[in-house]
């Protein structure tokens, strides 16, 4: 009968107010984590607010009600404390249940959603043509992770890669690769055009100096829009090109997620604006279709205008996201829309879904959300750049986390005089390398600018990959040392909680539910990152003072429990954060 962190708030909620009596039943008990485990597990806060109206002490309030309170099943006898507080301790035997239970269970108590809704987690969206960098990699990373803990409480997840594979750019591309690549387009041609970054810069030197070359790059902007086969030929050699180069990213970093680009909507759009038009909402702007927005507006005070058709007739970003919406709330059914990008894209989407909202295509039972994210920065404070000034390539990104990782490795094998096989220390350094550089970008608020510190990411003591990954291969340690396995341990054991450590280590376990819940909710991944830490810092403690293998039974047995479940919440954590846990290393 495991339960959890908020049933058990819930009765003890119930049990308070019974303590009321009827005339005071709608009373809120304020019923509070207490913040130093000294004083229990809970404090309810009701006394203090009761005594003004009641005109009485505090303490001689909660006197009476801790008289009528009936917790004993779940808590020791409650105390009272400072001007009122009603102190609850959850009792050793409950708690052993608990965790007793929660080994038992697959899912380490974490309930599936009562209601699980159809998501969309639109995210990671890099540009064609464009090198993926760390804005697209933050997306990549912290989109994943809200993804997997989504489906992991039992939503229905579509994971939606908007990538920019439409927009004028693509005239200069295609002209391009008509003068120097014509052979790429043949039909079933195989030629690689290389990477596809340098041709951009290429492209946009030409456009930039040669007027043949800009005019020619127009009339195949049109040509494209209008659906011209040679055009669109090209186009779709361009986007291939550039999604083998962000599948190679995706696949190193374990992500799996399904394009359906800018271009998807592009049969969707004139009806978005002709729709707006039925609507009354669309105006004449300067020649520009545009939506008058409502708490926008400019240094006059006038209202802003959201563009939805520019005076050329062309359709934009914005246009864009208005048909996306509407196709994934009609078509894909989806509930929720959670879409993240860099914090300077907030405008955009508050624009945007305000202008569906108005329009009456977003139903009250679905909620659309932008995920903000800081700037990635350098050690120096300024723009994340390579030491020429460019921008860092991700490839050369994650080659650099994963040398390092392996340099750290092989000094530690060295170290340590032990025989590792090229194998072994390729799959650790490539792991540890990974899991480093994204645990680095969930650990921190995501709202905040985030500085990119190769050194801190592969520490191995702090909120880091490591030292998280560490505790875990602690666990496997224990087993091979003792020779343990840890799946048929005796399904009659019993936790005994007795050690300070101990007990410590059982509460931190048991809020493995609440924070699921919470990201789930919230959607920030640092919550669960910093839980984490914590599970490896009280899992240290306890295991810096208890002896396992040496205690004696029924000792042994339950601390290898305790062992088990910090493993098992690591690893399952872990692999909610896309970080896969090493048996060794
Ligand atoms: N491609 C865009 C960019 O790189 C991100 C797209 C985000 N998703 C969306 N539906 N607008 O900035």
């Amino acid at each position: 009968m495991l339960s959890t962190l908020e049933d058990l708030k819930e009765r003890l909620q119930t049990a308070l107010v019974n303590a009321f009596g009827p005339d005071f039943e709608g009373t809120d008990p304020i019923l509070v984590p207490t913040a130093n485990p000294k004083f229990g597990d809970f404090q309810a806060n009701v006394a203090m607010s009761l005594a003004k109206p009641l005109k009485e002490q505090p303490r001689a309030i909660a006197a009476q009600i801790v008289e009528q309170l009936d917790v004993s099943d779940l808590c020791d006898p409650p105390e009272i404390a400072g001007p009122g507080f009603i102190n609850l301790k959850l009792k050793t035997d409950y708690l052993e249940a608990q965790l007793k239970a929660m080994q038992a269970d697959e899912r380490l108590g974490v309930p599936k959603a009562k209601q699980p809704q159809k998501v969309i987690v639109d995210f990671s969206s890099p540009n064609i043509a464009k090198e993926m960098h760390v804005g697209n990699l933050r997306s990549t990373i912290i989109g994943d992770s809200i993804a997997r803990i989504l489906e992991f409480v039992g939503h229905d997840v579509l994971r939606l890669n908007h990538v920019g594979d439409w927009g004028t750019q693509f005239g200069m591309l295609i002209t391009h690769l008509r003068d120097v690549c014509p052979e790429a387009l043949k039909a079933d041609s195989d030629v690689d055009i290389g990477d596809l970054v340098e041709f951009y810069k290429q492209a946009k030197q030409r456009f930039d100096q040669d007027e043949a070359f800009k005019e020619a790059s127009r009339s195949a902007v049109v040509e494209l829009q209008s659906g011209d086969e040679s055009a669109l030929r090209a186009w779709q050699v361009l986007c291939e090109q550039s999604r083998k180069a962000f599948q190679t990213i995706y696949d190193r970093l374990d992500i799996s997620i399904n394009e359906r680009g800018e271009s998807f909507y592009n049969p969707l759009l004139a009806d978005v604006v002709k729709d707006l038009k039925t609507l009354a909402l669309l105006e004449a702007d300067q020649g520009a279709q545009v939506v008058f927005l409502e708490g926008f507006t400019n240094k006059a005070g006038k209202p802003l205008p959201l563009i939805v058709q520019k005076s050329d007739g062309g359709f934009n970003y914005a246009t864009t996201d208005l048909a996306a919406i509407r196709y994934r709330i009609q078509r894909d059914e989806a509930e929720r829309i959670i879409y993240i990008t860099d914090a300077g894209q907030a405008n955009h989407f508050a624009q945007v879904f305000q202008v569906a909202e108005r329009a009456g295509w977003v139903p009250e039972s679905v909620e659309l959300t932008h995920v903000p994210f800081g700037v990635v920065k350098g050690e120096d404070g300024k723009k994340f750049k390579t030491r020429s000034g460019e921008t860092v390539k991700l490839k050369a990104l994650l080659d650099e986390a994963v040398e390092r990782a392996r340099q750290d490795l092989e000094q530690r094998i060295q170290a340590e005089d032990r025989d590792e096989s090229e194998a072994f220390i390729q799959t650790v350094a490539e792991k540890v390398g990974i899991g480093a550089v994204k645990y680095a970008d969930l650990s921190q608020n995501r709202i905040s600018d985030y500085v990119f510190s190769f050194d801190k990411m592969l520490a191995l003591q702090g909120n880091t990959a490591p030292y998280m990954l560490y505790a875990y291969v602690r666990v496997q340690g224990i087993s091979r040392k003792g020779n343990i396995d840890f799946e048929h341990l005796d399904a009659n054991a019993q936790i005994h909680l007795a050690a300070e450590t101990e007990l410590t280590l059982a509460r931190h376990l048991l809020q493995l539910d609440e924070v699921i819940a919470e990201v789930a909710r919230e959607l920030f991944p640092n919550r669960l990152c910093q839980y984490l830490f914590e599970l490896s810092q009280k899992f240290n403690q306890f295991y810096d003072r208890c002896s396992v293998l040496q205690a004696e039974e029924p000792q042994r047995t339950s601390r290898l429990l305790l062992c088990d479940l910090t493993a098992r919440s690591l690893k399952l954590g872990l692999s909610l954060l896309g970080i896969q846990v090493l048996e060794r290393m």
